[in-house]
């Protein structure tokens, strides 16, 4: 697969922050990463569990978080994500749900393992059918 520069940052950056998982609980560390259109810097997450396991929240989330707190809100351009596991994984509908405020349904999300990008997906192909009042 062929991957833009600013792809491969992002993936990089997400390999880099699933290192700073607090995943103790389910022993699977996430990193992801995020960019978002017209902003230059990338922003990391990575999963931090809770000993009240619903008070965990993922790698996607955090990062998406981190750059909302900087720059309030803005459109994603694109979601990596980085695990160990083979195949990789995909992220869980509470991250897509909060992805699909930020996100339009071409928005790529890329999956890759410790080594590479291994996938890329459209978000609408990951959620179709999001939930939103608006449309109500
Ligand atoms: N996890 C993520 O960080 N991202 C996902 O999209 C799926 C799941 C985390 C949550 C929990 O810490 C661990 O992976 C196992 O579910």
């Amino acid at each position: 697969m062929l991957i833009d520069a600013k792809v491969q940052e992002g993936f990089e950056i997400a390999r880099k922050s699933r290192e700073n998982a607090h995943a103790p609980y389910s022993n699977f560390q996430v990193g992801a990463a995020v960019k978002f259109k017209g902003i230059d810097k990338i922003y990391g997450g990575c999963n931090v569990e809770n000993a009240s396991y619903g008070g965990t929240v993922c790698a996607e989330r955090t990062a998406i978080f981190s750059g909302i707190i900087e720059n309030a809100k803005q459109e994603i351009e694109f979601v990596v994500v980085s695990v160990d596991t083979n195949p990789v994984t995909v992220p869980c509908a509470f991250c897509l749900q909060v992805m699909s405020e930020f996100a339009s349904e071409d928005m790529p999300v890329y999956l890759g393992d410790l080594e590479s990008i291994k996938k890329k997906v459209l978000f609408k192909e990951l959620l179709p059918m999001p939930f939103n009042t608006l449309d109500c």
